[in-house]
């Protein structure tokens, strides 16, 4: 598929299969999307742009490496919450963003209520975070917000998704990249990932 990576990285796809065992309590799944953040956060920071700048070692000078772009982390309230953590263990001089939305029940339409984005995202490199992409409203609709502020760097990390929201991302904004830890069957009739995990923050939060 078109710019979407899946994950083949064994302790990633053994980490997603513990998060989606039903009897992994709340405090066992916020470590695993905690780890399984950090590992796709090394993968999705692959090709970052470097610049060469001079450094003193001990034992004189060299060129060294360093990351271009600096980095806007900007979690989808609220499941994202629970991958920020662990990308800013990698980025550490990374602004965040948050953005808030939910689905409504009925018409799985995201609903916004709140947007705080860095003053400058338009010149980071963004990484959108939420667990699920489920139909693709709520991160086509944060792409849009994050957008309107004029960023044109956008990866979005999905631990699970499904291929619906691939499609939707992908025909509303194709310049995205997307990075999924898996890659699921399809949705069920409430818009619910099959096989999935549940709802992601009700687990990640204990409001079960
Ligand atoms: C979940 C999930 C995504 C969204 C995915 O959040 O974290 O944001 O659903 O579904 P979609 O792709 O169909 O839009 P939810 O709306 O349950 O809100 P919450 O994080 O506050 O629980
Ligand atoms: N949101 C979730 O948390 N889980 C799903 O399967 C779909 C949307």
């Amino acid at each position: 598929m078109r710019n979407v990576y899946v994950m083949d990285h064994p302790l990633i796809m053994h980490k997603i299969s513990m998060l989606r065992d039903k009897n992994t309590d709340t405090k066992e799944f916020r470590k695993l999307a905690y780890e399984i953040a950090l590992l796709m956060g090394y993968e999705c920071t692959r090709d970052l742009t470097l610049i060469e700048q001079a450094v003193e070692t001990p034992m004189g000078e060299t060129v060294g490496k360093f990351i271009d772009k600096q980095v806007a982390i900007v979690p989808i309230l609220r499941a994202g919450l629970g991958m920020v953590d662990a990308m800013l263990e990698l980025v550490p001089a990374a602004k965040v963003g948050h953005i808030g939305l939910y689905r409504d029940h009925d018409t799985l339409e995201p609903v916004e209520y709140y947007c705080k984005l860095p003053t400058d995202v338009e010149e980071r490199q963004v990484l959108l975070l939420d667990p699920m992409l489920a139909t693709g409203g709520s991160a086509a609709a944060a792409i849009g917000f994050i957008k309107k502020r004029g960023a044109t760097n956008i990866r979005l990390v999905n631990l699970i998704a499904a291929p619906e929201g691939v499609a939707r991302v992908h025909e509303e904004h194709p310049d995205v990249d997307i990075y999924v830890g898996a890659l699921d069957e399809k949705l069920n009739e409430h818009g619910y990932i099959v096989p999935g995990l549940g709802d992601a923050g009700d687990r990640l939060f204990g409001t079960l």
